[in-house]
C-alpha cells in the first residue's frame, strides 16, 4: 500500500483515558498528547504532526460537512514550477476558481460526446490482441490496459491520435511512461521538499524533470497554435481549455499546459490499473468472469452488436465488478487533506491546529472486515443494492468525496467499463504459470500499483 514517506505513531490512548491538554500542536512536547478514541489518532510524518481519521461520521465531517476547514491538500510541491499549477496541487481560492471552470468538462453530455473516441480505442485494443488470443498466448495486461487508456486520454485531453496500441514504442507511450516515472520519483522529491528544499531541486534536475515536462509543454503549445491558426474545433478538453484561456479564465498557456498534463497523468494510470486488477480477479474467479461474459453477450444482442453509452453504463454486473475492484485495489490509497483553520473534533476536546495534515485511509477502510467481511475475497455482490444500503456510505471512497473529490470520476469509470466490456466480448482471461499470486505491490508509487507486470493467458471466445 502506498503511504506517507515515513509514519511514526506517537501516541495511542484509549477512549476512556483523559488527556490533560487534548490538543495536537505543531511543537511543544507538553502538548503532544492526544486522546485516541476509535475514531482518530495522531502520528508523525517525519517531524510533522499529522492526523488520521477512521470513523465514517468523522470522515463525512472532514470531506463534506466541514469542508471549509479541510479544503486544501497536504501535498508539498514546488510552487515555482509553472506546470505544478494544477487542480491536484493548488489550494485555496486558486483551486476553487479552477475547479469551477474545469468541472463542466466532465458532465454526462460531454462524456457522451467522448464515447465514440473511447469506443474506437476499445475496438482497437481487441483487434491488437486478436492474434495473441487466437494462439492462446500469455499477455502482460498492465501494458495492454495502459496503451488503451493512453490512447483515450491522449485523444480527449490533448486531441492527439497517439497510436500506442498498434505501436508499443509510440512517442506518447514512451513519454507517458517517463512522466509517470517522474511523478513516482516525486515521492522522493516530496520527502526532500519537506526536509531540505535545496536538495529537492538538485534531485529534480537529476531525474530529468525538465526534459519530460518540456515534451508535454511543447506538445500543448503546438496543438494550441495549430488549432488557433486553423480554426479547428473538437469536442475535447483541449478545446475547452483553449476557450477558457481566450476568455481570460486561465492566466497563460502554462496554466493550460498544467491542466492538460494533469488530466493525462491522473487519467491514464488510475483507469489502466483498475482495468488490470479487474482482469486479474476475473482470471482468478472464473465464475465471476462467466457472468460478466454473459452480461456483455446479452447487451450486444440487444444493441445489434455495438456498444452504446447507455448500454455500457446500464450493465449492472459490470458496475459491480468495477466497484469491487476499486474496493480491493483503490488506485489512490489515502486522501490527503490539510486544515485551513483550527478544528475541534465533534464530540471530543481535541483541537487540530491550523495547517496540519489530515489523512483519510481509504485502503484501510476498504479492507476493514467490519465493513467488508472476509475482505481479501473478491465478491462483486458486495455492491448489490441491498448490501450497499447496509453500509455506511463513507467506508467506500475510491474517488474521494465532497467538493474536492475526483473531478474525472465519470470519465475514469466510463473508460474502464468500455475497455473491459470490449475485452470480455471477445476474450477469456485465465491464470497461468507466469501469474504472480498474490500480487506484490510497489510501495513507492503514487498510484497503488503492482511491483511487476500482471501476466494472464488470453483465449479467444467462441461467440
Ligand atoms: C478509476 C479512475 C480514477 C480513480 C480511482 C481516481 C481517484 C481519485 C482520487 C481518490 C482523488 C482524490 C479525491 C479526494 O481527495 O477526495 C482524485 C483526484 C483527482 N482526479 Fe481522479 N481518479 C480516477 C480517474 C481520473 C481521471 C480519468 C481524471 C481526468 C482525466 C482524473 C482527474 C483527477 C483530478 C484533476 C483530481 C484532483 C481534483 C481536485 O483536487 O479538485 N481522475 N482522483
Amino acid at each position: 500500500m502506498s503511504s506517507l514517506p515515513v509514519v511514526v505513531v506517537m501516541y495511542t490512548r484509549k477512549k476512556t483515558e483523559k488527556c490533560a491538554k487534548p490538543k495536537l500542536a505543531k511543537s511543544g512536547s507538553a502538548q503532544l498528547c492526544l486522546a485516541i478514541d476509535e475514531r482518530f489518532l495522531g502520528f508523525y510524518a517525519l517531524y510533522a504532526p499529522a492526523f488520521l481519521v477512521f470513523d465514517p461520521d468523522l470522515i463525512r465531517d472532514v470531506l463534506v460537512k466541514d469542508f471549509d476547514a479541510f479544503q486544501d491538500r497536504c501535498i508539498p510541491f514546488d510552487d515555482s514550477e509553472p506546470l505544478n499549477q494544477h487542480l491536484l496541487f493548488l489550494n485555496g481560492s486558486k483551486w476553487k476558481r479552477l475547479r469551477s471552470k474545469l468541472t463542466p468538462a466532465f458532465t454526462s453530455g460531454k462524456l457522451k460526446m467522448m464515447f465514440e473516441t473511447i469506443d474506437r480505442c476499445g475496438r482497437e485494443m481487441v483487434e491488437v490482441l486478436d492474434d495473441a488470443a487466437r494462439s492462446e498466448k500469455v499477455v502482460e495486461i498492465r501494458d495492454v490496459s495502459a496503451r488503451f487508456t493512453i490512447d483515450v486520454i491522449g485523444s480527449v485531453a490533448f486531441g492527439v491520435k497517439c497510436n500506442c496500441q498498434r505501436d508499443p514504442d509510440a512517442e506518447f507511450r514512451v513519454w507517458g511512461r517517463k512522466l509517470f516515472e517522474f511523478y513516482t520519483s516525486d515521492r522522493v522529491e516530496q520527502l526532500l521538499l519537506a526536509v531540505h528544499p535545496p536538495t529537492a531541486k538538485l534531485f529534480r534536475a537529476i531525474v530529468g524533470r525538465k526534459e519530460v515536462l518540456k515534451y508535454f509543454e511543447d506538445m500543448v503549445r503546438d496543438t494550441v497554435n495549430y488549432r488557433e491558426s486553423n480554426n479547428v474545433e473538437r469536442n475535447d478538453f483541449m478545446h475547452m481549455l483553449i476557450q477558457l484561456k481566450n476568455r481570460g479564465f486561465m492566466d497563460d498557456e502554462n496554466e493550460l499546459a498544467s491542466q492538460a498534463v494533469l488530466f493525462f497523468s491522473a487519467g491514464f494510470e488510475t483507469s489502466s490499473t483498475t482495468m488490470s486488477y479487474a482482469l486479474y480477479e476475473l482470471a482468478l474467479n472464473p465464475e465471476v468472469q462467466r457472468r460478466l461474459h454473459q452480461e456483455v453477450d446479452e447487451t450486444l444482442q440487444r444493441t445489434g452488436g455495438r456498444f452504446t453509452y447507455d448500454a455500457v453504463m446500464g450493465m449492472p454486473y459490470l458496475d459491480k465488478v468495477i466497484s469491487e475492484t476499486l474496493r480491493k485495489y483503490p488506485p489512490v490509497a489515502f486522501l490527503p487533506r490539510k486544515t485551513t483553520r483550527p478544528y475541534q473534533i465533534p464530540g471530543s476536546k481535541v483541537v487540530i491546529d491550523n495547517d496540519m495534515a489530515v489523512i483519510v485511509p481509504n485502503y484501510a477502510l476498504h479492507h476493514d472486515p467490519r465493513y467488508f467481511p472476509d475482505p481479501e475475497r473478491f465478491d462483486p455482490e458486495r455492491f448489490s443494492e441491498e448490501e450497499k444500503t447496509k453500509r455506511h456510505p463513507y467506508v467506500y471512497l475510491p474517488f474521494g468525496e465532497g467538493p474536492r473529490n475526483c473531478v474525472g470520476m465519470r470519465l475514469g469509470l466510463l473508460q474502464s467499463k468500455i475497455g473491459l466490456a470490449h475485452l470480455m466480448s471477445k476474450i477469456e482471461f485465465q491464470k497461468c504459470d507466469e501469474t504472480k499470486i498474490p500480487i506484490e505491490f510497489d510501495p513507492l508509487t503514487i498510484v497503488f500499483m503492482p511491483a511487476t507486470g500482471i501476466h494472464l493467458r488470453a483465449k479467444k471466445r467462441s461467440v
